[in-house]
C-alpha cells in the first residue's frame, strides 16, 4: 500500500480501524450459543444446530434459510418472518409483542443429503425490503433468530468477510469468532470448506454446525454464509462430475443450478464472481466464454470480486510448468491456465480485487496488469488460510508478490462511496495488513482490447 492510499485509508476510516484494533485487544472468547429469544413462553423444542443463511438472488430482497435434519423432528418446517418488534422483558424468558407482530411464512422444501437418510430444508424468502432486520423462526417450536438484508444503495459502508481453507479444527472456530467479531454482512468462504472430500458427511455437518454457532454479529444477527466450491469439496478434487460435490451442492445448487460458476449481485453495488477451478466445470471452454460477458456486463458496476479457490498467483505452490526444469515434463504450473485465460479477462474488465485460496498463507500481490506490476492492476488477495497453514515459498519466480506469510487470516473488506479497502487479521483480529485497491472505470490502466 503507497503511502497516499495508507493516508487516504487512515483519514477516511480511522473510526472503522480503530474499531478492528480495539477488537483485537479484547481477549479470545469461546463461541457463543446463539442469541435466540423464545417465540413464546415454551422452551424451544427444535434447534437445529445446522441452520445457516446463504443467497442465490439479489441480498438486497432475499434470504436463503437451510438446514440439514432428519423428517419428522419438527413437525412444522414452515418459516416464519416477521419485521415485527421482538421485546425481550428483561426478566425471565423473553416473549414476542404478539400484537406488534405480523407473520408472513415461506414453504420450506427437502432435498436428499447424500449418504445418510438427513434432507438439506430451504425456506427461499423474497420480497424482503432492504437494509432490514428481520426476525425469523422455524414452525412453533423454534426460537426465533435475526438476520438483516443487504442495503439497496452503499450509502454506508459495507463490509464483508473473505477467505478459504478453513476445516474443523480449534483454529478455524476461532478465526469464525474473528469473523463474527467484525460484524459482517456475509462471510465468503472459497473453497475447501471442512474438507469433507466429498465422502465425509460428518465433516459436512461438523463444518455447518461451527459457522451456525459461531457466526452472529454483535448485535445477534446471522451472518450469511457464501461459498464457492475448492477441491476438498468434491471426490476425486478436480474433472470431477458434479455429482462427485456430494454436499456442497445439495446445500449450494440455488445459486449453482448447472455449473460451478455464478455470479451473485447485490443490488448495483457489489458483485461476486464465484468460479469453479477445474473442480467440476473444466477452466477453459463454456467457463471462460461465461466468465468474459460475465465481466463484460458487470464492466460498470463499482465493485466486482472474482472468487476462486486454485490460484492464479500461488504463494506456496510452484506457479511454473515442469518444463522449466524438465523439456519433457507437461505438467502445468499451479495456476498457469487461470494465468493464460482468466487473467487477461480481470486486466481487460477492470476486476479490482481477485479472492484467491488453497495455498493456506497470508499473501497480497501487487496489482498487476498483464503480470507486471501497474498501480491500478489488479490485486490478488489469498491464500486460504481461515484453518489451514503453510509457510510459502520462499521465491517468487513470477515476481509478483508485495507481502506473503505463515499466517492464520481473515480478509476483512471495505466498501466506503469509491473507496475499497481490505485488511488482513490475524487469528487476534489484530489488523496484520491493510491495501487499496484501485478505481475501476477512471484512471490509465492501459490494458489490451
Ligand atoms: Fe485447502
Ligand atoms: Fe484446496
Amino acid at each position: 500500500m503507497s503511502a497516499p492510499s495508507r493516508r487516504l485509508f487512515l483519514g477516511a476510516s480511522v473510526a472503522g480501524l480503530g474499531s478492528v484494533v480495539l477488537r483485537a485487544q479484547e481477549p479470545a472468547s469461546e463461541p457463543r450459543p446463539a442469541p435466540l429469544v423464545m417465540a413464546n413462553k415454551e422452551l424451544p423444542t427444535f434447534q437445529p444446530t445446522t441452520l445457516f443463511l446463504t443467497w442465490h438472488t439479489d441480498p438486497t430482497t432475499t434470504m436463503d434459510v437451510q438446514w440439514v435434519g432428519t423428517a419428522g423432528e419438527t413437525a412444522d418446517t414452515k418459516v416464519y418472518y416477521t419485521t415485527g418488534k421482538i421485546v425481550p422483558p428483561g426478566r425471565g424468558l423473553p416473549r414476542i409483542l404478539a400484537a406488534a407482530v405480523d407473520w408472513q411464512t415461506a414453504v420450506t422444501v427437502a432435498r436428499p443429503y447424500p449418504m445418510t437418510d438427513f434432507k438439506v430444508y430451504k425456506a427461499l424468502l423474497t420480497g424482503l425490503t432492504p437494509g432490514t432486520e428481520y426476525s425469523f423462526k422455524i414452525g412453533k417450536s423454534s426460537p426465533v433468530y435475526k438476520f438483516r438484508t443487504m442495503p439497496a444503495k452503499a450509502t454506508d459502508v459495507v463490509q464483508f468477510i473473505s477467505g478459504g481453507d478453513c476445516g474443523v479444527n480449534t483454529a478455524a472456530v476461532a478465526n469464525n469468532v474473528q469473523a463474527a467479531r467484525q460484524n459482517p454482512s456475509f462471510a465468503v468462504v472459497g473453497g475447501d470448506l471442512g474438507y469433507d472430500n466429498g465422502t465425509s458427511v460428518e465433516t459436512s455437518l461438523a463444518f455447518l454446525r461451527n459457522y451456525s454457532r459461531t457466526m452472529f454479529t454483535r448485535d445477534g444477527c446471522m451472518i450469511p454464509l457464501l461459498a464457492c466450491l475448492g477441491n476438498h469439496e468434491v471426490r476425486g478434487g478436480y474433472g470431477s462430475s458434479r455429482a462427485n460435490g456430494t454436499f456442497f451442492y445439495p446445500l449450494f445448487e440455488n445459486l449453482y443450478p448447472d455449473t460451478g460458476y455464478a455470479t451473485l449481485d447485490f443490488g448495483d453495488y457489489l458483485s461476486l464472481v464465484m468460479l469453479d477451478t477445474g473442480h467440476t466445470s473444466p477452466i477453459a471452454g463454456e467457463q471462460t466464454d461465461w466468465l468474459a460477458h460475465t465481466l463484460k456486463d458487470r464492466a460498470d458496476h463499482p465493485n466486482v470480486f472474482v472468487v476462486n479457490h486454485v490460484p492464479c498467483y500461488p504463494s506456496y505452490r510452484n506457479p511454473l510448468s515442469a518444463k522449466v526444469r524438465d523439456p519433457l515434463d507437461s505438467t502445468a504450473g499451479t495456476g498457469e491456465l487461470q494465468r493464460k485465460l482468466w487473467a487477461p479477462l480481470f486486466d481487460k474488465y477492470r476486476v479490482p480485487v481477485v479472492l484467491e485460496h488453497h495455498d493456506h498463507t497470508f499473501k497480497r500481490t501487487k496489482p498487476l496488469i498483464d503480470g507486471l506490476p501497474n498501480p491500478d492492476g489488479v490485486l490478488y488477495l489469498g491464500d486460504g488460510s481461515w484453518g489451514r497453514i503453510r509457510s510459502p515459498q520462499k521465491s517468487d519466480p513470477l515476481h509478483v508478490m508485495a507481502k506473503t506469510s505463515e499466517d492464520y487470516h481473515l480478509s476483512l473488506h471495505r466498501l466506503q462511496g469509491t473507496e475499497r479497502y481490505h485488511l488482513a487479521l490475524d487469528t487476534e483480529g489484530a489488523v496484520m495488513d491493510v491495501t487499496r485497491s484501485g478505481q475501476r472505470s477512471t484512471g490509465g490502466v492501459a490494458v489490451k482490447s
